[in-house]
């Protein structure tokens, strides 16, 4: 496995193989690769000839209030994991490649609307970072498929709409989310949890669970799908705060008032110092 910081270099190789007709994978993340990096890299490993892994602690899409500092940072275990994996090409860029002249100023890639519903509302400014960083690697990697989970749906939907606006041509792969036996969401974040609320916070997958269950029992009123899961989470989960949940539209991310069509159940809350997300499709006929 070759190690690459330069994006110039990391062009050049991928510029070569896929002038040589092979096709390159790229499986963009932050590091910190858990379980489910590792099922979104074999699969990329499994479909294509050559995988990249970047790994890259996007500055952009952290608030100024945010962990950005706190991040967890571990370059050898994630080295070890992906050439256990098979990747190809480990891409770890400095701050400077990604943002050769400063992060502060100059071009930025916003995806307007979608952005602003669930996440967005909450945390100004990061899906900008996330696209235009996202923007960055399949510029830098030219992929000719990209690989992100489910998980985080919000990001997903964004990046497929990017890819298409800025006429990328990558097939934009979505990977089911990858959960604990007790249904948790694996999370870099998760590790900020203490005992008491690692056993609590599984009711945030539960409620959207139980959501679910309503909406296929005929329930179409969103408002109070977004009540009962609200009240569910609060009871179970002590002294969490939650940002939102709700059922929104499956590809416009708009909260629904009603439920119908193709509906995505999702919430955000903030447990201790972690912020979980999580998220369940529901298709209402
Ligand atoms: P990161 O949080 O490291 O996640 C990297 C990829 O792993 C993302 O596509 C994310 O959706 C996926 N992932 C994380 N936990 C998952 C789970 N439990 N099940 C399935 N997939 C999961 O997401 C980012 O990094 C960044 O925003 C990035 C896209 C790299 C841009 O900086």
């Amino acid at each position: 496995m070759e190690v690459f910081e330069s994006a110039f270099r990391m062009n050049s190789w991928s510029s070569e193989k896929s002038c040589s007709g092979l096709s390159v994978s790229l499986v963009p993340t932050m590091g910190a690769l858990h379980r489910a990096h590792g099922e979104l890299i074999r699969r990329a490993v499994a479909e294509n000839d050559l995988t990249v892994v970047s790994i890259f602690v996007n500055p952009t899409q952290f608030g100024p209030a945010e962990d950005f500092k706190a991040y967890p940072r571990d370059f050898e275990s994630d080295r070890e994991l992906c050439e256990k994996e098979g990747v190809d090409v480990l891409f770890s860029p400095k701050i400077s490649e990604m943002y050769p002249n400063g992060a502060e100023s100059g071009t930025e890639v916003s995806v307007k609307e979608i952005s602003s519903f669930m996440c967005g509302a909450h945390r100004p400014g990061h899906f900008d970072g996330v696209a235009t960083v996202v923007a960055k690697l399949f510029n830098v990697v030219r992929p000719s498929r990209a690989y992100f989970g489910l998980k985080d749906y919000q990001q997903f939907q964004i990046i497929k709409r990017l890819n298409s606006d800025l006429i990328f041509g990558i097939e934009i792969v979505g990977c089911y989310t990858v959960r604990e036996s007790d249904g948790l969401a694996l999370s870099s974040r998760n590790r900020y949890l203490d005992k008491q609320q690692r056993r609590q916070v599984p009711y945030i997958y539960k409620a959207l669970l139980k959501a679910a269950e309503q909406i296929k029992n005929g329930e179409t009123d969103g408002t109070k799908i977004s009540f009962f899961l609200k009240e569910f989470i609060n009871k179970h989960i002590d002294g969490c705060k939650i940002d939102y949940a709700g059922a929104y539209h499956a590809q416009r991310l708009h909260p629904l008032k009603k439920v119908e069509g193709e509906v995505v159940l999702a919430a955000a809350v903030w447990v201790g110092r972690a912020r979980l997300i999580d998220n369940l499709a529901v298709q209402k006929k």
